[in-house]
């Protein structure tokens, strides 16, 4: 049953074909494109939580997190070079496992981006408000800037830049590839700056206790910040565009990645040499959770006097160490940096939306394009409120966590899908191959699981209390809609900025 209802390849790939992109792309752009994508609220705000969760071990953690997004890169890569279409992992697998796993795969994918989206304004805010603070001297009350579960009420510069991210998707703004490579130097320039003041001041006895929460700690952090990778998808996605994919595909997907464990690595080093990142723990000398009450309160106990109490880690940390005004910089860096972030985030997240309702699993008015502007209107702004609010109200740990876990899930499935298709449909055109296949997809399986299950509990049950919601919304609404359940085989390629209004009855 459940491999009953498949959308044909062929029907995808017919649409995917009338596009045909320009292969311009070769690995340095789409390694920069990488890296645009991938660097974010991971380094410059998880760090602080990754501390907390496994203090000097954190640096196994990125290790650990960087492989598993490693072999599930070169899978997706595989797909995306395919099924070179948008929907990225839903569609792949709707192709390949059938509606139901389809649809599971695109439900958890609103885990990905949209709790993504959310995780990422929350870090937006940490440093723009800290940046407000320490360049202005003004106190802003934290009632204002920071959710419940971090002492205050409502984060409102988060919601702010949520709302300003929607803005832009609605009136049709498309990150241009100039605005891309100037916000990756800025990034970079971040990055590279803070190791440079921050490694010459290293002692080295901050790394002793290397793994003060054993390796379940360095595991709990590797799962969270795995988010710190998420993002790398933009590479495969542009497997169209790209000039022999088969050699550039790879250095494009592995090289972003090892540039950025490499900073990451870099940073963490960084910090736990220069400021220290042993867990914060309460009287008992029990490590608190991160993102929870009792954490804040013993920072305010502590006067903040932890790296693992800062919303902007790598900020804090050069002011720590005497450098108040590139701590700034930084913050402004990330300031103007973040919010691409988002917007490729929440633009993920309102394609797969788009993608999904024109096959008849979502409403039909999701997929409503503004008349003037071009634009899935409707579903980016349904989708910009729900990004507002968990930003709103949520840790920003606690929304990584979420997303992760339905990125895992996502991987997990491209990763099957990627195996089945070799055996199932052998002699299609791959124009890149995932080399060594059934070594490398077994072993992003199992990374993705054990990362999955290194996630905290209320997160994995989040997850399954998505999924279970999921399942009863297919069941009650979605399957008897499905275009493909009807013998409505949608053909045409969604590509959100070029649609026409959809024509009534033609599906
Ligand atoms: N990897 C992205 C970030 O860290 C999602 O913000």
């Amino acid at each position: 049953m459940i491999f009953g209802r498949r959308k044909p390849l062929d029907a995808i790939l017919a649409t995917a074909e009338k596009k045909s992109l320009t292969r311009s792309l070769g690995a340095f752009q789409l390694t920069m494109l990488g890296i645009g994508a991938v660097i974010g609220t991971g380094i410059f705000v998880l760090t602080a939580e990754a501390a907390q969760k496994a203090g000097p071990g954190m640096m196994l953690s990125f290790i650990i997190a960087g492989a598993v997004c490693a072999v599930a890169a070169l899978c997706y890569a595989e797909m995306a070079s395919m099924v070179p279409v948008s929907g990225s992992a839903y569609t792949y697998s709707y192709a390949v496992m059938g509606e139901l796993l389809a649809w599971m795969v695109g439900w958890a994918l609103i885990l990905e981006y949209a709790v993504a989206a959310g995780a990422v304004s929350v870090g937006w805010s940490g440093y723009v408000v800290g940046l407000i603070e320490n360049a202005f001297a003004i106190d802003i009350p934290d009632t204002l800037v920071l959710g419940p579960y971090d002492g205050g009420l409502i984060n409102l510069p988060a919601m702010f830049i949520a709302g300003l991210v929607t803005l832009l998707l609605v009136i049709g703004t498309k990150e241009s590839a100039t605005v891309n490579a100037i916000l990756v130097a800025v990034k970079v320039a971040a990055l590279t700056l803070f190791v440079i003041l921050a490694l010459p001041v290293m002692n080295m006895e901050n790394f002793t206790p290397f793994q003060p929460l054993g390796f379940a700690g360095v595991s709990a952090a590797a799962a969270s910040i795995f988010f710190a990778y998420v993002g790398f998808d933009a590479v495969s996605t542009a497997a169209e565009e790209t000039k022999n994919p088969q050699r550039n595909m790879p250095i494009g997907l592995i090289g972003s990645l090892a540039i950025c464990t490499l900073f990451y690595l870099l940073v963490a080093a960084g910090v736990i040499g220069s400021v220290g990142a042993q867990p914060v723990t309460d009287a008992a000398g029990t490590a608190l959770e991160p993102g929870s009450r009792e954490l804040s309160a013993q920072c305010a106990a502590i006067g903040e006097q932890a790296v693992t109490c800062s919303k902007e880690a790598l900020a804090w940390t050069l002011r720590e160490i005497g450098w108040p005004q590139i701590g700034n910089l930084i913050g402004l860096a990330a300031g103007l940096a973040l919010p691409s972030v988002i917007l490729m985030m929440m633009f993920g997240q309102t394609r797969i939306f788009f993608v999904m309702s024109r096959d008849g699993l979502l409403p039909q008015a999701f997929s409503k394009i503004h008349p003037k502007f071009n634009t899935p209107h409707v579903i980016t702004i349904i989708t910009g409120i729900a990004v507002a609010l968990f930003a709103a109200f949520f840790p920003v740990g606690q929304l990584a966590n979420i997303s992760n876990s339905g990125t895992l899930f996502a991987f997990a499935a491209v990763s099957i899908a990627v195996m089945l298709l070799r055996r199932t449909d052998p002699d299609r055109k791959r124009p890149f191959r995932t080399p060594a296949v059934y070594v490398i997809a077994p072993i992003s399986i199992l990374g993705c699981i054990y990362l999955f299950f290194s996630l905290d509990e209320k997160s994995k049950q989040l997850f399954l209390i998505w999924a279970v919601i999921g399942l009863a919304v297919y069941f009650l609404y979605s399957r008897s809609r499905s275009h493909v359940g009807r013998g409505l085989t949608e053909v045409h390629e969604p590509e959100i900025h070029d649609i026409d209004p959809p024509v009534p009855g033609t599906h």
